[in-house]
This record gives C-alpha cells, structure tokens and sequence, in this order.
C-alpha cells in the first residue's frame, strides 16, 4: 500500500448522494421470518470493496474504539485521534477511502478541511456521526460535502451499511472515471429537469407499479439519473416494490423547512442498485403524512428538477390540494384509467378537476391499465365517455403481481413481458414530449 497525506491533496470533487437501500429478503419486510444460513460470528455485511481505507477519527478514545467496533473486523479500520494525526492514514491511489468522523469533529473548522480533503482526492468520502439526529448538524454537514450524517443512535444499526454502501459507490465513481463517463450521481446536466406524474383518481389502479417501472424504463433509454417521489403518504409502496428500506423519506424532506437544500434533500433519496433509480420513498408511518402542506412539496419537486433530468411522481388514490398542486407542477401527466365503470366516472371527474385547475389537456397521456381485461367495455367506450384519445394500453400480465411479491420492477425480472415492453413505450411517449418541451422553451 502506497502512503498518501489525505488530509493534503487538491484534486476532483468527488460527488456522492446519501443513499440507502436494502438487501433484506422481502419475507422480511412483511415481518416475516427468514430461513437465515448466516452464521451468527459471520460479519452483517460483507467487507467493502478491496483494500478500501476506513479511517476513523475521533477524540475520545471510548468512542473512538466503540465506532471500530461496529465495524465488521475484516474492514480494519485505522483510527486517529485528530485529523493531523488521520493524515498519517494509509490509502491506496485509485481505491475508495472513507472517513469516519466521530462527535468530536462536528465542528466547523474539522468539516471544512475533510470537505478540502474529499475535494482533493477522487475515491473519498466521508460520515458524520453526531451526539443526537440535530437537522441542524447533519445540514451543515452535509452541505460542507460530507456524504452522509448520522446519530450516534442509529449508528449501531446503520453505520456498516452505510459505508458499505458509501464504499461501492466510490468505487463505481473510480471505475467511472477510469473509463472516462461522467458519475451517474444526481448532478449537473441541463437542470431542467422533466417531471412526470402518475395520477389517477382510483386505488389499485398500477399507478404504483407503472410510475415504478416508467422510472426504471426512463433509466435504462437514457443512461441519466432518474428519481422517483412517492407522494402517496399514508400507504406509498414505491420503496417496498423495490425492495428498499430506506433510512430517509419524503417526511423528511417535508419538514425540513428553511434547511433543506440539494445536499440535503440528496441524502434523503434511497437508490435501487439494480436500475440506478433513486427514490425518495413514502413515510414509514402513515401519521406523518399530516405534516404535507403543497408548499414544501412543490420545494421538494423544484430542487429535484434541477438534480435530476426526469422526475417521477407517484400520487395517492384521491383528489387532494397536495396532489392537484404536484399535478399542476408537473410536465406530464399519465393518467390511468381502468376498464370498469367506477374507474371512468372517476376519470370524468379527475380531468374536469384537471381543466379546473387549468392543466393543459396537452400535458395529459392518458393510460388503460389492463386493457385486455375481458370485461363489458370497451376502450372505445371510455374514450367516449371521457371524450379523449387513450395513448396507450397496458396488458393484464401475470409478471405484474408475480414482480411486485418478489420486490422487483417488472422491467428487470420480466424484461420481455408485454407489460415491460409497453413501460418502454410509455417512457418513450416521455421522452418525447420532454423533447417537445425542451425545444418549444429555447
Ligand atoms: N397490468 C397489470 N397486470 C396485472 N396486475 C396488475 C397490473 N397493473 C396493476 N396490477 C396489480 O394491481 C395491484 C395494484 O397496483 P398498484 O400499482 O399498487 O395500484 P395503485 O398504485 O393505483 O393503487 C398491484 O399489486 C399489481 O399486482
Ligand atoms: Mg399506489
């Protein structure tokens, strides 16, 4: 191994986003058992990527040793007692580093210079691990450049997988720019991004699994980050169609008034490995969905169009203030409708609430879920009664359930289904119209 001063250097930034997945069987979100063949000494996660440096900085030695600990043995973690002393750590060029920062170093002056040094050397990254969860703190943190902040708390659950995490997206950033791409993290680019919505004012609908995988579907066409907002509050199920457990959601970002900026809202976003989709998931706890007025959300929303080139929205089941507001927001609309009479009578009144609002009937893909549902109606019916053109259809496709129970978008574990298909063309239909919009505003 090679010595390097890390706390010296002047180079790259290095760009990452506090983000949180899991790979938990999904039995285990449901609470339910797991026949587990882990042994009990066996670590909880596996070591980071090879020879990836965790140094770990903290005054108080109790601390200091405690922060170790946590630490799976095979990752061996190198600790200081200052960052003068960190300076001493051994790194490798080229492979990832991450710096551990314990509550002694919250101060201003110890976050600027590890901000310096993450700054100078492609590879690094830092946590913060403070006293108690202070938005404040974590804020300031996070907004120095660290990638990620957490309560002392929290730490004994969640600090291996964090910087496991932290660990293999360094090194995808390392392989990155090896190969000379640009990081696939939420940045930059033209800022303006396209957000589209996935209304529909009926339950059970697959607006869910088609925001899911029209998100995963624009991911894949365009090789760009996406996002998607799961804005059903009380039941959102965004985050357990993908099998993700994330430590952060919308609540946050909601609450988060006067602080919240890019860096912040950036750590509360959860990104499925699979796709690369990041996801901003509902409150774990329907309680918290009170907390919503619009104006935080349309905050959120804007911050998210300029991190990222498409946005996704996923919406509840019913016409609230917040919903019209995120669907006046938006740029599209796909709007779903079912092949049963509720579900076009709901339809009526959702589009006439739409031309109340003065949302464009432009701005509006209107969706059949199921559309070969062997049923008493017609496309051609609803298009009549709802006196507009249906853009498309999706099939009633097995794959669709079957993928939701295994936590998987239907793109990726049925790529060749009908139904993963038509999320293509749905995404193209997007894109398209982010291309129409994109030209008529230059
Ligand atoms: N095209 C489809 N084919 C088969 N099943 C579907 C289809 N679309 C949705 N479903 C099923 O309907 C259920 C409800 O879908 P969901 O996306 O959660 O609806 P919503 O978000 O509108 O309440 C899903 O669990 C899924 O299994
Ligand atoms: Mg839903």
């Amino acid at each position: 191994m090679q010595h390097q001063g890390l706390l010296h250097n002047h180079a790259n930034q290095v760009v990452s986003d506090g983000v949180d997945d899991a790979n938990e069987p999904v039995t285990a979100l449901l609470g339910l058992p797991e026949p587990s063949t882990a042994r009990f000494d066996e670590p909880p996660f596996a070591a980071p990527a090879d020879n990836a440096a965790i140094i770990v900085v903290e005054e108080d030695a109790r601390t200091r040793q405690s922060l170790c600990q946590l630490l799976s043995p095979g990752w061996a973690p190198q600790a200081f007692g200052s960052l003068d002393d960190a300076d001493g750590a051994r790194i490798e060029p080229g492979r990832p580093a991450i710096l551990l920062l314990g509550p002694s170093q919250a101060t201003e002056a110890a976050l600027q210079r590890t901000a310096a040094a993450l700054e100078a050397t492609p590879g690094t990254g830092a946590v913060l691990l403070v006293d108690f969860a202070s938005p404040t703190l974590m804020s300031l943190a996070l907004r120095a450049g660290l990638n990620d902040a957490l309560s002392l708390d929290s730490a004994n659950e969640h600090l291996a997988k964090a910087v496991a995490d932290l660990a293999r997206r360094l090194e995808d950033d390392l392989t990155r720019q090896r190969d000379g791409q640009r990081p696939t993290t939420a940045s930059g680019g033209t800022r303006t991004g396209f957000v589209t919505s996935v209304f529909s004012p009926k339950g059970g609908v697959g607006k869910s699994v088609i925001a899911v995988n029209l998100a995963v579907a624009l991911a894949r066409r365009t090789g760009d980050p996406v996002v998607i907002v799961d804005l059903d509050l009380q039941f959102g199920d965004v985050a357990v169609m993908l099998r993700l457990q994330p430590r952060h959601t919308v609540a946050d970002a909601l609450s988060a008034g006067e602080l919240l900026d890019e860096a912040l809202l950036r750590s509360f976003l959860a990104r499925h490995d699979k796709s690369g989709v990041f996801v901003l998931a509902a409150p774990t706890s329907p309680s918290e969905a009170d907390l919503a007025g619009p104006a935080p959300m349309l905050r959120v929303l804007e911050l998210l169009r300029d991190m990222f080139p498409h946005v996704v929205v996923d919406t509840p089941p019913h016409l609230s203030e917040l919903v019209l507001q995120a669907v006046a927001a938006s740029d599209a609309v796909a709007f779903l409708v079912g092949l049963d009479v509720p579900s076009v009578k709901n339809a009526q009144l959702g589009l006439q609430a739409f031309d109340l609002l003065q949302v464009p009937r432009s701005k509006v893909t209107l969706v059949l879920n199921r559309a070969d549902s062997k049923v008493h109606l017609s496309a051609r019916d609803i298009e009549r009664a709802l006196e507009a053109t249906i853009d498309i259809g999706f099939p009633s496709d097995l794959t669709v359930p079957q993928s939701v129970n295994q936590g998987q978008p239907a793109l990726i574990a049925y790529p060749r289904s009908r139904f993963s298909s038509q999320a293509y063309e749905l995404a193209d239909l997007v894109l398209a119209r982010a291309d129409e919009t994109r030209a008529r505003s230059r």
